[in-house]
């Protein structure tokens, strides 16, 4: 099982979620975030001279997969967020020990 965790921009969160229902995954936890990433804020949004790091609104989105559906998922959260601007966002996969359904307790893959 892995966490599949991307920020994106908020404007294709629908897109996200469309894409990744498309593909049965049947659970999604998501958040409106702040961020920055190598340009520090500024090119999406420059202020002057000064040097400032800026935080962005992002949306991040969490998943739990089954191990053979994490490239699946990556492909279609990367389609969908994609715009090829800077910004774009960034996808993160962790490995997750278990889950557990709390209804009927059961647990690992069952779980999802
Ligand atoms: N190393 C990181 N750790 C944690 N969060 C990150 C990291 N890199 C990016 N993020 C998050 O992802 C958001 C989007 O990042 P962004 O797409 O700007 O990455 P980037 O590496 O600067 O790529 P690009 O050059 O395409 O802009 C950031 O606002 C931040 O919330
Ligand atoms: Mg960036």
């Amino acid at each position: 099982m892995k966490q599949i965790t991307a920020v994106i921009r908020p404007s294709k969160l629908e897109a996200v979620k469309s894409a990744l229902v498309a593909i049965d995954v049947v659970g999604m936890t998501v958040n409106d975030v702040r961020g920055f990433g190598r340009q520090k804020g500024q090119v999406e949004r420059y202020r002057g001279n000064a040097f400032t790091v800026e935080f962005l609104p992002k949306a991040r989105v969490a998943v739990v997969v089954a191990d053979d559906k994490v490239e699946a998922a990556l492909a279609a959260i990367a389609d969908a967020a994609h715009t090829g601007e800077i910004g774009d966002g960034k996808i993160f996969v962790t490995p997750v020990e278990t889950t557990l359904r709390i209804r009927t307790g059961e647990r690992g893959d069952p779980a999802l």
